[in-house]
């Protein structure tokens, strides 16, 4: 691609959208899926899908991506230094701190640093109360605008718009400007058109979350009304979507909404699925065993299974710790050959803690710490019922070598868990999650071994 960028069909605009997102693409490689019908056994040499991406990359004839219907993340993007330096601005609510991020804050966090570090300049537009917090010499192209939170803690509008104008206005206008969710709200996108917005979720993807929910309420607790609500968000957000020029969706599932559902046209809606930082999250066996080492796994477990992330109840922890609570009571042999390693704070460290020896909760990691967790681990399981967004957790294990196991979600189903020959899915139930643990656990390590492999590849 680099070779034609000078090319006439890449418009200059054409060429800013491309280059915002250009990073993240750079550090996120999701190659050949795979086919396989049996439940443990992998088959090698597996095959590829037939949206071989890779191979559809002529070298010499150039695509352009503004009408790229599949998603961007198969691409292979030179890694040169840039032929134009871009000055960019992002909106996002909260700028991340570092352990504690959520999704939408990694998101910000790892794109836009790795823009820096090709050389972009980054004007970020984000609230704090307390401007002392940031170390702003994580890289020097990160230019911070700061603003006091709008009462409901969003960002105050007025008060940004009026910092960008100002920047905009001085020495060079911006070529791209960003927006992670709706930081930059419809009332001030619709007068930018060099803008994309990325989306985290969308109340579309929220509906099966709420009946997810609805079904596993329990008869004494009173019925909401998020139901009922959700259908006239769903609404809303149809008609003010379109002031946005640009839509990044980070899951394929969410892009087939946005196109089909939401109406969008196809050449404003761009998947791009959620980047994971491939220099932390890598296989490393030695890392792995002195985590274990460090945390007194002993070696006769034959199988450590991994969970982290925020221990609250839409994240399906409840489902799991009943799972678990279930197995251990109906059979003695997992005790005595399996453990659990729980990563992460919330509510629930506390329940997993009753489990007993066999659960070991670690708290909060930092990102080093996690890269070494998901190298402890044999089987790493997320049983959100979160059904918005796309969780990097899974991505992070896959690029340890980990197979994964996880809810039956479209975005997961579509985008991560395609087949399984690299993990296993599940239905919410409690049932069902039992039943794919003992599947797993009854695989020799061998074979979730080689999962992790085909998760990786
Ligand atoms: C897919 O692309 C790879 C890399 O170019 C190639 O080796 C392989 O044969 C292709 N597979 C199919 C089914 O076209
Ligand atoms: C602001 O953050 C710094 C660094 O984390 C901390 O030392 C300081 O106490 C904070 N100030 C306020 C007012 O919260
Ligand atoms: C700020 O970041 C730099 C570079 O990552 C690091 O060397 C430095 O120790 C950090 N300072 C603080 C106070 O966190
Ligand atoms: C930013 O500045 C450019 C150049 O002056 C101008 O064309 C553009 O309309 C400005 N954008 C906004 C949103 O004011
Ligand atoms: C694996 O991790 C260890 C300890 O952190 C490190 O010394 C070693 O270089 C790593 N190996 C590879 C191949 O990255
Ligand atoms: C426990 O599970 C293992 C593996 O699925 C099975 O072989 C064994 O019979 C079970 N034991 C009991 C007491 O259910």
């Amino acid at each position: 691609m680099a070779k034609n960028q000078k090319s006439s069909l890449f418009s200059f605009q054409n060429f800013c959208y491309i280059v915002i997102i250009f990073s993240i693409c750079s550090i996120i490689l999701f190659l050949s899926w795979t086919h396989c019908c049996s439940q443990c056994y992998p088959h090698f040499p597996y095959q590829t899908t037939p949206q071989n991406q890779t191979q559809n990359q002529n070298q010499n004839q150039p695509i352009n991506l503004l009408l790229y219907p599949l998603a961007w993340n198969n691409l292979i993007f030179p890694s040169n230094t840039p032929s134009k330096l871009l000055k960019i601005a992002l909106f996002v609510k909260k700028w991340p701190q570092i352990s504690h991020a959520g999704g939408l804050e990694r998101h910000a966090l790892t794109l836009h640093l790795a823009l820096a570090n090709r050389g972009h300049e980054l004007h970020i537009f984000t609230t704090s109360t307390n401007t002392s917090f940031i170390n702003h010499s994580i890289n020097k192209n990160l230019h911070f605008h700061f603003s006091q939170p709008s009462p409901a803690g969003y960002l105050d509008q007025s008060l940004v718009w009026d910092q960008f104008q100002q920047q905009n206005s001085t020495i060079k206008p911006f070529d791209i400007v960003h927006t992670e969710s709706v930081g930059l709200r419809y009332t001030r996108s619709r007068y930018i058109s060099n803008l994309a917005v990325t989306w985290h979720g969308i109340a579309y993807e929220t509906i099966h979350s709420d009946i997810i929910q609805e079904l596993l309420r329990p008869p004494q607790e009173p019925q909401t009304n998020a139901m009922k609500e959700r259908t006239i968000k769903v609404v809303e957000e149809v008609k003010f979507f379109t002031n946005y020029a640009h839509h990044v969706a980070t899951s394929d599932h969410a892009g087939d909404i946005l196109k089909r559902v939401y109406m969008i046209p196809q050449e404003r809606v761009h998947i791009i699925l959620n980047g994971v930082d491939q220099q932390i999250f890598k296989p490393n066996i030695s890392k792995g065993n002195d985590f274990k080492q460090k945390h007194k796994v002993p070696n006769s477990k034959s199988l450590v299974i991994g969970l982290a992330g925020r221990l609250v109840k839409d994240k399906g922890h409840p489902l799991m710790f009943e799972a678990l609570k279930q197995i251990i009571k109906e059979n003695k042999t997992f005790l005595e050959t399996c453990i659990v390693l729980v990563a992460g704070d919330g509510p629930w460290a506390t329940r997993y803690r009753e489990l007993g020896k066999n659960v070991i909760v670690l708290g909060p990691l930092e990102q080093n710490e996690l890269a070494s967790f998901y190298n402890a681990i044999d089987i790493f399981v997320n049983p959100t019922l979160r059904a918005q967004g796309l969780d990097h957790t899974l991505l992070e294990a896959m690029l340890s070598g980990k197979p994964i196991m996880a809810t039956r979600l479209g975005s997961i189903v579509g985008s991560i868990i395609v087949d399984n020959e690299i993990g296993y899915t599940f239905s919410p139930s409690v049932i069902a999650l039992k039943k794919v643990l003992y599947e797993s656990w009854s695989c020799r390590r061998g074979i979730l071994k080689m999962k992790g492999e085909v998760a990786r590849e």
